[in-house]
């Protein structure tokens, strides 16, 4: 279970988040949808602590997570896994050690890395791209690969940190709608299937009614808006995104009819065993 209380951050005299309070209970799949600029990465990034909130209280299941230091603030930030819109892969290095680094945190020193990781946690590594659907890209230079795979790189690199929370700051604001498609339904299987609280940050309104149990609504800092996507009124759009601006749901969507045939996203390596190429 998720509180915050008073969440507040300062970038000098900007007030980027402002009183924040909520719950989440364990296993939800929440939205925060916005404006851009409206404090919905700094909430994300306060959560994982990548940005130290000014005042107020996180907690997770008893432990207040705005206080942590050292040791234990590192394994929280194992414990609540972020993927990100740019995705934040190191595109020079192979996407089977890409999804190892996932492991990074698990270790208590990085002298313990260079001993290689472990054939434990390179079976892993393996399971979680297939479980992407991108096995056959495991030895490509992560680079290489297309927005979509790129993304589906990093939700595994996230699932080899055996997360309990996955924070996603808009992972689908760079990708086409079919990989946005792919993407979402990968979020929403570890989310019903790991029962692992998602919480992501949304560009696309339709996207967050169609994936998102739960939508909060940011305007300037605040929380304007609570609830299930069924109460999400025309007026409760109009107070997220302002009222000056006539929101249309299909102008954002990133819906689209999905032809039968998935195109195929193989790449030369494909006949390969992934097993064997990683050496296993
Ligand atoms: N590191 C920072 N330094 C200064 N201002 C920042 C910083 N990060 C965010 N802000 C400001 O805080 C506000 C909220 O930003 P952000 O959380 O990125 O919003 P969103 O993700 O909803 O677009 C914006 O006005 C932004 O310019
Ligand atoms: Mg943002």
């Amino acid at each position: 279970m998720f509180h915050l209380r008073d969440v507040t951050r300062q970038f000098g005299k900007k007030t980027a988040v402002s009183s924040v309070t909520f719950d989440i209970p364990p296993g939800q799949m929440v939205g925060i949808i916005g404006r851009s600029g409206a404090g919905k990465s700094t909430l994300l990034r306060m959560i994982n602590r990548l940005v130290d909130p000014s005042s107020g209280e996180i907690e997770f299941s008893g432990v207040k997570v705005s206080s942590l230091k050292g040791a234990a603030l590192r394994n929280w930030q194992r414990d609540c896994a972020m993927i990100f819109q740019q995705f934040n892969l190191v595109p020079r290095l192979d996407v089977l050690t890409n999804v190892l680094l996932g492991r990074l945190n698990h270790r208590s020193t990085i002298s313990s890395v260079l001993n290689m990781f472990s054939r434990e946690e390179r079976i892993m590594a393996v399971g979680a791209l297939e479980r992407l659907g991108i096995e056959q890209t495991a030895l490509q230079l992560a680079g290489t690969l297309s927005g979509g795979q790129q993304q589906r790189v990093a939700i595994a690199r996230a699932l080899m940190q055996q997360p309990k929370v996955l924070l996603a700051d808009e992972p689908i604001a760079s990708l086409d709608p079919l990989n946005a498609k792919i993407v979402m339904d990968a979020l929403r299987d570890i989310n019903e299937r790991d029962g692992i609280t998602v919480i992501t940050n949304l560009h696309t309104l339709d996207t967050a009614r169609n994936y998102c149990e739960r939508i909060i609504g940011m305007a300037h800092g605040r929380v304007v808006f609570d609830g299930q996507p069924k109460n999400l009124t025309a007026a409760a759009v109009a107070e997220i995104y302002g009222a000056d601006t006539a929101i249309e749901e299909s102008m954002t969507s990133t819906t689209i009819n999905i032809p039968a045939a998935v195109p195929q996203e193989q790449t030369a390596s494909a006949s390969l065993k992934p097993l064997a190429l990683a050496g296993l």
